[in-house]
C-alpha cells in the first residue's frame, strides 16, 4: 500500500513538472513566434486572425468552404501593395507581385524553393512521394544534374518525333465525342480529356499503353488521390492525425504505393531490355534511369530516386494539362466570337487533313494566343515559392534574411494575371492580349514559372495541348451545358469545378 501511495506521489510529481516544462516550452515558443513578428511585421499586411495562427484561419476557411486561395491573395495583393506579409505559427510568407523583384529572385539560381513547402512533398502521409525528385530538389547541384540528363528528352527535335503519338492519343478521344454526338449525350470534357493526357504521358514518358478511353484502369483515382492528400498534407499539419480522416489516409497511401509499385516494375523492365542490349526509346524512362545509374550496382537510394521522377513525371505531366485544356474549352464555349475565330484558323491550316505535323502547330498562331490567355486567367499550377539567406530590398520594403525554412517568398501567376495593374480589363478573356505584336507582359505573367527552375514541360505541353484542341475544334460543335458553374475549384491545381459539360454535335 505505501508502495503503491509511493508511486502515485511520483507520478502526480512528475506530471507537475512536465506539466511545467511544457508551459516554458510554449512560452518560449511564444516568444519565439512574437520574435519573427518583430522582425517582420513593418511589411505591410492584413491584419492576423490570431497570434499563434496568424492568418491560417482565414486561409483554411476559404479551403474548408471549397473557395479559391488565390483569390483572397489576389484582393490582399491589391490591398496591401507589391509586397505583403502573412504569418501562420513562426513561419512568414512574403508575397511578390513586383515585376523586378520576380525577375531578380525567379531568373536567378541563387535563391533556392524553399524548404518548407517543397520539403514537404518529399512525402504523402509517411510514404515517400515526390522525394528529391526534379519539382522537389533544392539542391542546386542534385537537381542541376538531373535536368542536364532529362533535357534530351524534351529537346524540340525529340518533341518533333512525338507528333505520332500526340495524333494518335488525340484521335482515340475524337473517336469517344464521335460515341456522344451520335448518341446526344453530355459529356464530362474534363474527364475525358485527363484520360487523354494521361495516355499520353504513360505512353510517352514511360512507354505503358492505358488506353483509358477503352479500358478502366486505377492510375486516374490513385492520381487523383494523392493530389488530393497533397494538398491536405500541404496545407494542414494535423490532418493526418485526425482519427475522421483515417480512411483517406489509408487510400492516399495505398494510391502512392500503386505508383511507386508500378513504377518499379517500368523500370526494371526497362532495365533489363537496355541490358539485353534491346533497342529502347529515349524516352522519359531512359534518362530517369540514366539519372540514377550508377553503373550496375545501384543501391536502395538510387532505386527510390527513380521512383521520385517516375511519380514527379507522371503526376506533372497530367493534370495540369487536363485542366488547362478543361479551362480553354469552357473560355470557348462562353465565347462564341472567339471560338469562330480560331475554328477558321484552324480550317485555314488543317483542313481536313486527318493527321496533325509539327509544322501546322507553329502556323496555329491564333490558337496559341487562346491558350496563353487561358492560363493568364486560369493559371493551372499557380505559383512557386523561394527562399532567401540575406536581407533584399523589395519595391523599397526591406525583408531581413531568413533563417532557413522561416521565411518564404511567393509568386503567383494567379494574381499578377487578374491584376488590372498588369492586365487592362483583367477578367475579359482576350486573346489578342498575346497578338505576336503585342508587348510582352513583363514578368507579370509565368503560368510555367521563369528561369531555371521553370516548367520542362512547357513546350510538351503545349504541343499537345494544341493537337488536342485542332482536331476538337476541326470535328466538332460544343456547346456548354446551360446552368453550370464557371468557378475554379483550388485543390492545390487549379481546375474547372463544373467538369465543363458539354452537348457534342459534328460539324456539317
Ligand atoms: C499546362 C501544363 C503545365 C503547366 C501549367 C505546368 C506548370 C509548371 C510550373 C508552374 C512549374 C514550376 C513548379 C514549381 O516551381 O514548383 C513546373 C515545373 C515542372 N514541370 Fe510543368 N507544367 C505543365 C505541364 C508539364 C508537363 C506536360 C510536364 C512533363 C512532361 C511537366 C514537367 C515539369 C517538371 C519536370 C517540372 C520541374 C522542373 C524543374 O524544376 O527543373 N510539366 N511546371
Ligand atoms: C452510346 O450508345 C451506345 C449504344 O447504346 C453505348 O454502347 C455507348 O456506350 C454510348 N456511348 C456514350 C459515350 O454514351
Ligand atoms: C556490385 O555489388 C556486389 C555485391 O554488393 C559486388 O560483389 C560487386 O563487385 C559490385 N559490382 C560493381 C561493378 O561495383
Amino acid at each position: 500500500m505505501a508502495v503503491f501511495q509511493l508511486l502515485l506521489g511520483l507520478g502526480a510529481n512528475a506530471l507537475l513538472i512536465l506539466s511545467v516544462f511544457l508551459f516554458i516550452a510554449f512560452l518560449l515558443y511564444c516568444l519565439y513566434i512574437k520574435y519573427m513578428h518583430m522582425k517582420y511585421d513593418h511589411i505591410p499586411g492584413p491584419p492576423r486572425d490570431s497570434f499563434i495562427f496568424g492568418h491560417s484561419a482565414t486561409l483554411s476557411r476559404i479551403m474548408k468552404s471549397g473557395g479559391n486561395v488565390h483569390e483572397k491573395f489576389l484582393e490582399w495583393s491589391e490591398t496591401y501593395g507589391p509586397v505583403y506579409r502573412i504569418n501562420g505559427l513562426h513561419l512568414v510568407t512574403v508575397c511578390v507581385t513586383c515585376p523586378e523583384a520576380t525577375k531578380e529572385i525567379l531568373m536567378s539560381p541563387k535563391y533556392p524553393k524553399d524548404k518548407f513547402v517543397y520539403n514537404r512533398l518529399f512525402g504523402l502521409f509517411g510514404r515517400r512521394f515526390f522525394g528529391l525528385g526534379l519539382i522537389t530538389a533544392q539542391n542546386h547541384e542534385l537537381w542541376y544534374k538531373q535536368r542536364r540528363i532529362m533535357d534530351p528528352a524534351f529537346s524540340s527535335l525529340y518533341l518533333r518525333g512525338l507528333m505520332g503519338i500526340f495524333n494518335e492519343r488525340a484521335e482515340k478521344l475524337m473517336d469517344k465525342l464521335t460515341e456522344f454526338a451520335d448518341n446526344k449525350t453530355e459529356a464530362n470534357m474534363l474527364h475525358l480529356l485527363n484520360c487523354v493526357t494521361l495516355d499520353v504521358i504513360a505512353k510517352v514518358a514511360f512507354g505503358m499503353d492505358l488506353d483509358l478511353l477503352q479500358k478502366s484502369s486505377p492510375f486516374p483515382k490513385a492520381i487523383e488521390l494523392c493530389l488530393k492528400g497533397m494538398v491536405y498534407y500541404a496545407r494542414d499539419l494535423f490532418f493526418e492525425y485526425n482519427p475522421k480522416n483515417r480512411r483517406f489516409v489509408k487510400d492516399v497511401r495505398e494510391a502512392c504505393d500503386l505508383l511507386r509499385t508500378t513504377g518499379a516494375q517500368v523500370i526494371q523492365k526497362r532495365k533489363t531490355a537496355m541490358q539485353n542490349g534491346e533497342d529502347v526509346p529515349k524516352d522519359i524512362l531512359t534518362q530517369i534511369i540514366k539519372t540514377a545509374a550508377t553503373e550496375e550496382n545501384m543501391t536502395k537510394e538510387d532505386e527510390e530516386f527513380m521512383l521520385d521522377n517516375f511519380v514527379t513525371f507522371f503526376i506533372a505531366g497530367q493534370e495540369t494539362t487536363a485542366n488547362q485544356l478543361g479551362f480553354c474549352v469552357m473560355a470557348l464555349g462562353r465565347h462564341p466570337e472567339i471560338l469562330e475565330k480560331v475554328r477558321k484558323e484552324v480550317d485555314d491550316v488543317i483542313g481536313m487533313k486527318q493527321d496533325i505535323s509539327y509544322d501546322d502547330l507553329g502556323k496555329l498562331v491564333y490558337l496559341s494566343q487562346v491558350l496563353k490567355e487561358t492560363l493568364r486567367i486560369y493559371p493551372t499550377a499557380p505559383g512557386t515559392s523561394r527562399q532567401i539567406e540575406e536581407d533584399m530590398v523589395i519595391d523599397g520594403v526591406h525583408i531581413p534574411g531568413g533563417i532557413s525554412c522561416m521565411l518564404k517568398l511567393t509568386f503567383d501567376s494567379y494574381v499578377t494575371g487578374r491584376m488590372e495593374r498588369f492586365f487592362k480589363d483583367p477578367l475579359k478573356f482576350d486573346p489578342d492580349r498575346f497578338h505576336p505584336d503585342a508587348p510582352k507582359p513583363y514578368y507579370c505573367y509565368y503560368p510555367f514559372a521563369l528561369g531555371p527552375r521553370s516548367c520542362l514541360g512547357q513546350n510538351f505541353a503545349q504541343m499537345e495541348a494544341k493537337v488536342v484542341m485542332a482536331k476538337l475544334l476541326q470535328r466538332f460543335d460544343f456547346t456548354l451545358v446551360p446552368g453550370q458553374t464557371f468557378d475554379i475549384q483550388d485543390t492545390g491545381t487549379l481546375r474547372p469545378k463544373s467538369g465543363v459539360i458539354c452537348y457534342i454535335k459534328h460539324r456539317k
